[in-house]
């Protein structure tokens, strides 16, 4: 007579005689399976190995892991059936895969940068952040933000002297009514003149061209800063080949970062371009989007530089108003993406 199946939970408790090496990696945390809820994993096919992968992740007791893992397995077979992968291939992606990891560091993070390259960043973060109209849309992060902005007041620089020319930056931070938004924190980072970071020099000992404001009681805010240049993405490592393999450019349009965050709001990450940029309608990472481009007026009135703490005119002025959408009408909006994005896969069936 051959015993009823053990369920998950009994077949953790139930004693089994074991190898030495099998018991010690148990008792180092290894899952301890019923291999007789498994199923038969041998003399799989190109056609039977899908199936069974899944199947043996299916004992996943996370919900979520197992659909996306589900998914991940479906695509990544197919893909490779798809395209004919070949060992060489698979090789070379091992190969690419681990410089990339290598490459890595605390202020360096190769992985963000092939995602972005790939259009995934800027898929996930549209995909995550659906707004109604009018409100202010967001844009990729990118992998130079730090933690350690210093606070500046309204009015003041975030850049020192030299860094580029001037620029002063202001406008209002408001809900989809127009009402102001009091206590906004606003994080804003830009390259220098030459198109580099604070974080690409080497012996970096305070932030530069990066900043932290608050807007007033009625939302307002306003900061010194340097007209922003195009610049490329770094591109000396693993990301940098490939897009020299693919023969793309490696460049960003003309942008300045900023990221708001407001109790009670969903926080945004996001940026303005500068319109005029070649580099406008081909972003090396896909971040560009119509309402976020701006226009710059030139200012050359010698006085009004003075007043706003500038050495001397010309600087450029930047004046833009963002429209923040509450915690509420974002999850109303990811419902309504949700809803619509079901309604096109019933509409294909
Ligand atoms: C950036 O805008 O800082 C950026 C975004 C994606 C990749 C590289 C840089
Ligand atoms: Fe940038």
């Amino acid at each position: 007579m051959s015993a009823a199946p053990l369920t998950n939970d009994q077949a953790s408790r139930a004693p089994r005689k074991v190898g030495k090496a099998v018991q010690d990696a148990i008792d180092r945390g290894a899952p301890n399976i019923d291999l007789a809820l498994l199923p038969n994993l041998t003399d799989l096919s190109a056609e039977t190995l899908t199936a069974n992968v899944i199947a043996i992740n299916s004992l996943c007791e996370n919900p979520r892991l197992k659909f996306v893992m589900e998914k991940l397995v479906t695509h990544i077979h197919d893909f490779a059936r798809e395209v004919g992968l070949t060992t060489e291939e698979w090789m070379a992606a091992i190969q690419f895969l681990t410089a990339t990891g290598q490459i890595c560091s605390d202020i360096r993070q190769e992985f963000i940068l092939l995602s972005d390259m790939l259009g995934l960043s800027a898929l996930v973060d549209t995909l995550n952040h659906p707004k109604p109209e009018g409100a202010t849309e967001a844009t990729v992060l990118g992998p130079f933000f730090t933690e350690d902005a210093h606070d500046i007041p309204a009015g003041g620089t975030i850049a020192s002297e030299g860094k580029g020319e001037y620029m002063f930056v202001e406008g209002r931070v408001t809900d989809m009514q127009g009402n102001g938004v009091a206590g906004c924190k606003i994080e804003t980072w830009e390259t220098d003149e030459d198109g580099l970071y604070d974080t690409q020099y080497e012996g970096r000992s305070q932030p530069d061209c990066r900043g932290r404001l608050t807007t007033d009681k009625d939302g307002y805010y306003s900061y010194r800063a340097v007209k922003p240049v195009a610049y490329p993405i770094p591109n000396d490592g693993p990301v940098g080949q490939f897009l020299r393999k693919l023969n793309r450019h490696v460049f960003r349009p003309a942008h300045l970062h900023m990221q708001f965050d407001a109790a009670g709001f969903e926080p945004l990450t996001t940026a303005l371009y500068i319109r005029g940029d070649e580099y406008l309608t081909s972003d090396a990472v896909f971040g560009v989007k119509s309402s976020l481009v701006v226009d710059l007026k030139e200012i050359w009135d010698e006085d009004k530089a003075k007043a706003l703490g500038f050495k001397s005119a010309p600087y450029y002025l930047l004046e833009r108003d963002w429209k923040l959408i509450t915690i509420e009408e974002a999850e109303v909006e990811k419902k309504k993406s949700l809803a619509a994005y079901y309604a096109t896969i019933q509409g294909n069936n």
